[in-house]
């Protein structure tokens, strides 16, 4: 299927989407998040797939919502169309592991689909901000929340009532992005860590991200019992005998469910 805004491509097991909207830094307007959404949709039940990177181009990952298409909104209209709608968060809702592969701009909207990934892999040139007050507004995708949640009040305060942007090395620092490698091997970075993650076992992985999730839904002792309950559930896995038996017996595991 070919796109207008986004390029998507399969790297084996893992499933490359790129954001490719040159002339607006990746405005996620309508029609990419759109795009983004199915793409996402299509990834996510394709069996040959065991993991998403979603990534933008060298200058930026995203320059945010489409500020050209939000300018003539109104309150009316925003809240009855509930915007930002919830197709914004398929990535969030997405069960297989997805990483954020990000160089140049990551703002606005941009930031926050990059932290609805799983996790963040940014390039050394990487900027990191919310930028939305000095537009008047406030983060709608989850700015105020999940930056709040990955790097603390004080920074996520500092970002959102300054509108300043944060470079690699201090999200790095920050607990924002959990590596950063140099621009130009970004992408083969990237690809790298989600065909690690896809040479996995697929229910494995996918209850590994359930679990740590459920950190940030619920209180550390619901939390424990919900990651006992789930390594108990890999019990019930052929993978996970296999993976046993396969070190056990100093060989490769040869997983069933991938
Ligand atoms: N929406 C629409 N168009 C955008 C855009 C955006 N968020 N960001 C950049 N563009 C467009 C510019 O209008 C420009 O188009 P024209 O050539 O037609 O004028 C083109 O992309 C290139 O941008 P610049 O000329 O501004 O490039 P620059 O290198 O000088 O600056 C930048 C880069 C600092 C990222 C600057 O473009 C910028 O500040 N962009 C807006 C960032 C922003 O405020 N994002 C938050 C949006 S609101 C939001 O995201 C709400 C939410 O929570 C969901």
């Amino acid at each position: 299927m070919s796109y207008e805004y986004i390029i998507v491509e399969k790297y084996d097991r893992v499933g490359l989407i790129k954001l490719d909207r040159p002339e607006a830094l990746n405005a996620l307007c309508v029609g990419l998040i759109g795009e983004l959404g199915k793409a996402v949709a299509d990834l996510e039940a394709d069996d040959s797939i065991g993991c998403l990177v979603v990534t933008g181009s060298e200058k930026a990952f995203a320059a945010g919502a489409d500020i050209k298409e939000m300018v003539d909104k109104d309150f009316q209209t925003v809240y009855r169309e509930d915007f930002i709608t919830d197709d914004w968060e398929v990535l969030a809702n997405t069960r297989k592991p997805v990483i954020a592969a990000v160089a140049g701009y990551a703002l606005g909207g941009g930031c926050e689909v990059a932290m609805m990934c799983d996790f963040i892999i940014a390039a050394d040139n990487a900027k990191f901000g919310q930028p939305e007050i000095t537009i008047g507004t406030i983060p709608g995708a989850g700015g105020t929340q999940r930056l709040t949640r990955l790097v603390g009040k004080a920074k996520a305060m500092d970002m959102c009532l300054t509108g300043r942007m944060m470079d690699a090395e201090e999200a790095e620092r920050s607990g924002l992005v959990s590596r950063i490698v140099p621009v130009d091997s970004l992408i083969e970075e990237a690809l790298a860590a989600a065909k690690k993650i896809a040479g996995y076992s697929l229910p494995a992985t996918m209850i590994a991200k359930e679990a740590v999730d459920r950190a940030y839904e619920v209180s550390l002792s619901e939390g424990l019992r919900f990651e006992r309950r789930t390594f108990h559930s890999t019990f019930a896995l052929e993978d996970r005998r296999e993976g046993m038996m396969a070190f056990i017996e100093k060989r490769k595991a040869n997983w069933k469910h991938r």
